[in-house]
């Protein structure tokens, strides 16, 4: 059969059954939330945005309000524009809408889903879950300071070999992925990293594109019309068959080969403790085969999920720093006043440094790496405010929304870290939409603020970060917007200066 009449009669048998079930749902369907035109068969297929999705929720807030209802195919889409509706349902009714959908191209043909982050809400999801989330807790983190204090050191130590001290986004990227790479490689598998090269690192990247483009709502045909996966892989247009295949031997191999080297060196006395060494030689237990392999899926999720989320923040204050002087300016003096100018900040003094905290608070804020978040998947018919939410509902929470809600925050498009008054209470608002929601709330949440905060307060102790300037030297602001078309966006490209500041010159001893 040619492929039109085979994807139409797909499409057409999909529309039907969906039809059929939906009439049986009765007038339920007329109290579903509001949304874009729906037509017979398609939906709202249509209107549903292939790219970029959260900046076309956010103009729709204006017409449909807190919640869209989007219909794909027969798949419900429920996007959620307000804070407050996604704890009301999220976290108040986290039993029923801690689920993820079933992703067809990530989950079932590149088998991303072997790792808790895109696992079915159940017993493995909870075991992998608990294996990582107990090492990375509020108080057990405390024991990664001197990891993470060093590598932010390292990281500055880098930027400032380069005597040109111009960058380009890109180049001072792969720098920062080095060094959040090393602190997370550290802690998960004792995994010594000193190339930004190194063959594990580059494999895990490729594993994080593949993640963010595999993910991406809206992006895969295969997920609104799941009976494409059927298609024999010589017939045009099943390119998406290949590219799954290619995605699934990467991430299975990288796996297998990070997890292998923790084990070859466990009994190396010069090994690093780690999240997978504690597991393993835990005294008087025993890891059976199928534990190490939850084990080392786990792990990998806590590289996987916390690899491109804290580069994108990094290099968000990066840009940040070059667009608003009297911000950098005066966190840096908050830092010269409580730290003083003889040593380096530490995460001892974070308590102390609420313009700093309120710094990054702020870039998280203006510029989320994860927009839509992760999607979650209800898991039973629900109704909230007369709203008929029908079981299955792919749940989209549009985080730059939240973050950029002017009910919530005072001119939101202006970038402002006195808006939080130095307290905690008011920067949580932020922290509590950027890192997800209820049982799936992001595990990595109190290393990652560590991580980032290390690197901000070490590199504004000792340098100073400065705009490009045009040819003729003159210093110019770039014009940035955020790229990426996957479910982590990054802003770029720009280019900056960084140079050492000549009041902290003796600190760089002490990198
Ligand atoms: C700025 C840094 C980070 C941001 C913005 C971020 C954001 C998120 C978001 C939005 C989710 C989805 C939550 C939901 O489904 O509602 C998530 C999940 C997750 N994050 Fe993070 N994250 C960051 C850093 C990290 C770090 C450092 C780690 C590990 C060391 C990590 C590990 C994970 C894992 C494993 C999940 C999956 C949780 C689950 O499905 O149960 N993340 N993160």
């Amino acid at each position: 059969m040619e492929l039109p009449i085979l994807l139409l009669c797909l499409f057409v048998l999909k529309a039907l059954l969906t039809l059929c079930s939906f009439r049986s749902k009765g007038k339920k369907l007329s109290s579903l939330p509001p949304g874009p035109k729906r037509w017979p068969f398609i939906g709202s297929a249509f209107h549903m945005p292939k790219h970029y999705a959260w900046r076309t929720f956010s103009k729709w807030k204006e017409v449909y309000g807190n919640i869209i209802y989007l219909d794909v195919l027969g798949t419900p889409i429920v996007v959620i524009n307000s804070a407050s509706t996604a704890k009301d349902l999220l976290d108040k009714r986290s039993s029923i809408y801690s689920d993820r959908p079933h992703l067809v191209m990530a989950s079932e043909l590149a088998g991303l889903d072997q790792a808790f982050p895109l696992k079915q809400y159940g017993e493995a999801w909870r075991t992998q879950r608990r294996l990582i989330s107990q090492h990375l807790s509020s108080s057990a983190i405390p024991k990664y300071h001197m990891i993470q204090e060093s590598e932010a050191s390292k990281f500055v130590l880098r930027v400032l070999s380069n005597k040109g001290l111009r960058w380009t986004s890109e180049s001072l990227r792969k720098q920062v992925e080095l060094g959040i790479a090393a602190n997370i490689l550290n802690v998960t598998y004792g995994y010594p990293l000193n190339s930004a090269d190194d063959p594990f690192l580059r494999q895990s990247t490729r594993v994080m594109d593949d993640f963010s483009k595999t993910t991406e709502a809206g992006a895969w045909i295969v997920d609104m019309i799941p009976q494409l996966k059927y298609m024999p892989s010589w017939m045009p247009g099943s390119g998406f068959l290949k590219t799954a295949r290619d995605v699934r031997s990467n991430y299975e191999a990288v796996i297998k080969k990070l997890f292998q080297w923790t084990k070859d060196n466990l009994d190396n006395e010069m090994a690093i403790p780690s999240i997978c060494s504690t597991a393993l030689s835990a005294k008087g237990s025993y890891v059976s085969a199928a534990l190490e392999e939850q084990l080392s899926f786990a792990a990998f999720s806590a590289l996987g999920g916390g690899l491109d989320t804290n580069i994108s923040t990094f290099m968000s204050f990066i840009l940040a720093m070059v667009l608003y002087p009297e911000v950098q300016a005066k966190a840096r003096a908050e830092i010269d006043n409580v730290v003083g100018t003889l040593r380096l900040p530490t995460l001892d003094d974070k308590e102390s440094l609420p313009f700093v905290r309120s710094v990054v608070t702020e870039v998280m804020r203006f510029y989320p790496p994860v927009p839509l978040g992760l999607p979650h998947s209800l898991q039973q018919d629900d109704v909230y405010n007369d709203m008929f939410l029908p079981k299955k509902s792919i749940i989209l929470p549009n985080v730059w929304y939240m973050l950029h809600d002017p009910e919530v925050f005072d001119k939101p498009d202006i970038f402002n870290p006195s808006r939080y008054g130095g307290l905690e209470s008011e920067m949580q608002k932020v922290t509590d939409i950027t890192f997800g929601f209820g049982r799936r709330v992001c595990p990595g949440r109190h290393f990652a603020e560590n991580s980032i905060f290390s690197m901000v307060a070490t590199l504004l102790a000792t340098c100073e970060i400065l705009p490009p300037s045009d040819s003729t030297g003159k210093e110019y602001k770039p014009e940035v917007s955020m790229v990426g078309s996957g479910t982590i966006v990054f802003c770029g490209p720009f280019e900056c200066t960084i140079k050492p500041r000549p009041e902290s010159s003796h600190l760089l001893g002490e990198l």
